[in-house]
């Protein structure tokens, strides 16, 4: 009994790097590789590492700015900018997102976390902003 659950321990460890690496190969193609649609799903799987699950922002090793009530975010051009271009320590993390998804994760942004501008931006505007 012990013996079998030390195998199978042994063939599970031995997988683990397996699916790791699995799992971040799809960062490297160029195209989609968010699953998430929506964009508080996006947001929660892809922008709260670094700007915390609120969007307070967070210094320490790095400062990451406040995304929580944040003036910038009113001309929405700006937001889908930074997603897509990224900006100084943020990583262009757009381009590996849909135009579609860019959006969802933008507009889900400036209406939550204390943001309320209700002019949404489109997928057309993402596209046009990756030129
Ligand atoms: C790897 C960490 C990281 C991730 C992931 C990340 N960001 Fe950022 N973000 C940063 C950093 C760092 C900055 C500040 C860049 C600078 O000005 O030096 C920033 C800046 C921004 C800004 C500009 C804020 C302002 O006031 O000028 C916006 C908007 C933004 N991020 C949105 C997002 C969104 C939306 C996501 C998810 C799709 C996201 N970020 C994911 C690190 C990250």
């Amino acid at each position: 009994m012990i013996v079998r659950s030390a195998a199978r321990l042994a063939a599970i460890l031995l997988l683990l790097p397996v699916a790791a690496v699995a799992q971040d190969a799809p960062m490297l193609s160029p195209a989609s590789t968010f699953a998430e649609a929506d964009g508080a799903a996006l947001f929660a799987n892809v922008c709260q590492a670094c700007h915390m699950p609120a969007g307070q922002g967070a210094a320490g090793a790095g400062h990451y700015p406040a995304l929580a009530k944040n003036p910038n975010l009113e001309a929405g051009a700006y937001p889908v900018y930074v997603v897509v271009h990224g900006l100084k320590g943020m990583p262009p993390i757009g381009k590996m997102m849909t135009d579609d998804q860019v959006a969802a994760v933008v507009n889900y942004l400036r209406t939550n976390l204390g943001n309320a501008y209700t002019d949404p931006v489109t997928a057309q505007d993402v596209a046009d902003a990756r030129n």
